[in-house]
């Protein structure tokens, strides 16, 4: 018995150092991590100069603890239906079967991409209508019947991008009522407080609202996976610029769209418009790609906290056998690397599955899961 008290005192001693090391900001210094194309995951930027930005500061103190396992292995966003203002709008529904298919294929994560904004109160205080949570409840209880963990983010929330002072009452006011409506879900739900932030939502802007909105949540949810992500679109640079604040339930979240001119060539979305028919697969290409996921691996266990690559994929109209390769490799790296990923997309822009076909684009079952 005297043994167990000492070991728990230890512990208990263990994490009160934790937690006054990790208090408030986790701290950073000047180390930076190998690049080799000066230009890591960013995308969507509205200027291309942003891209010859100088390398962030990455976190350089070692921290003890090592990061806890995050429960996301294999994920597929399901965008291109609540991501639009109205379901539908775009041309997809989410149907139960999907979610039955993702799960028979060995997914173990859906992660879907809402717009609240579009269905929340313009004034306080911010109400969410009722039909969209009765929509998403639907969709996420098909999800966890089906054996999957669903991940709920707010997405393109475009307003708060332009005007974070503005906007933070509502979308704290947004995640007030998300957070108190799921309370008492299963934990497989998950939440993510805000997709690809930018613009005026600069790397300062996103820690201090992060650290807001992680301590809202928390309130009524003390222990689910809460996924937070950094500026600049959510990129790799976006990443390594931010401070999270520690929580051991927490998740630091980046996309991937590098090279640009290659996942988003013919999409007529991309802000920087290139022809179909570039190609990827060069070793040079495959040693940028090992050095950006490095270095996102190498911030997960300096921080702690499991890093997850939330959004990956190549442009739908791009031939399938290139689409492949690069998401294999990709895909195979973040395993490796230890991080756990999510393909963008399911059925729509970037599309692994043929909606009308009802069949894999060819190759996916390969690039995604193969051994
Ligand atoms: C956006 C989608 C877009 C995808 C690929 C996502 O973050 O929400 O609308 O299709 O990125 O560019």
């Amino acid at each position: 018995m005297g043994r167990i008290v000492f070991f728990l005192t230890l512990i208990a001693a263990g994490l009160a150092i934790a937690l006054f090391v990790f208090d408030g900001d986790v701290p950073t210094g000047g180390q930076t991590y190998a690049q080799s194309s000066g230009n890591f995951g960013l995308r969507q930027t509205s200027s291309p100069d942003a891209s010859t930005a100088s390398p962030p500061a990455a976190v350089s103190t070692p921290v003890s603890a090592s990061p806890s396992q995050s429960p996301i292995n294999r994920c597929v966003n399901m965008g291109g239906a609540l991501e639009a203002e109205n379901e539908g709008d775009w041309g997809y529904t989410i149907r139960r079967s999907d979610f039955t298919r993702i799960r028979a294929m060995g997914f173990d994560t859906v992660r879907i991409p809402v717009k609240w904004s579009a269905h929340a109160d313009p004034l306080p205080p911010y109400s969410i209508d009722p039909s969209l949570f009765t929509r998403v409840d639907t969709v996420a209880k098909q999800a966890i019947d089906a054996g999957l963990q669903p991940i709920i983010d707010v997405h393109h929330y475009d307003d708060i991008n332009e005007d974070p002072k503005g906007h933070t009452p509502r979308l704290m006011a947004i995640w007030k009522q998300i957070s108190e409506h799921y309370a008492n879900w299963p934990d497989d739900l998950i939440f993510e407080l805000l997709n690809e932030p930018h613009t005026e939502l600069t790397a300062k802007r996103i820690d201090k609202l992060n650290r807001a909105l992680l301590r809202q949540v928390r309130e009524t949810n003390p222990d689910r996976w809460v996924i937070l992500g950094g500026g600049n679109w959510g990129s790799l640079e976006g990443l390594m610029e931010t401070n999270p604040p520690y929580d051991p339930r927490a998740i630091v979240t980046f996309h991937y769209y590098e090279p640009f001119e290659f996942t988003h060539q013919g999409a007529p979305w991309a802000w920087k418009k290139v022809p179909l028919g570039q190609t990827w697969g060069t070793s040079e290409d495959r040693q940028d790609v090992v050095a950006h996921l490095t270095a996102a691996a190498r911030w997960q266990e300096k921080v702690g906290m499991p890093v997850f690559l939330g959004e990956f994929g190549v442009y739908v109209e791009v031939d399938d056998t290139q689409r492949a390769q690069y998401v294999e490799f990709v895909r195979r790296t973040s395993e490796r690397l230890g991080m756990g990923w999510c393909y963008w997309d399911w059925g729509t822009t970037l599309g692994m599955y043929n909606l009308e076909r009802e069949t894999l684009h060819p190759g996916f079952q390969t690039a995604l899961f193969a051994d």
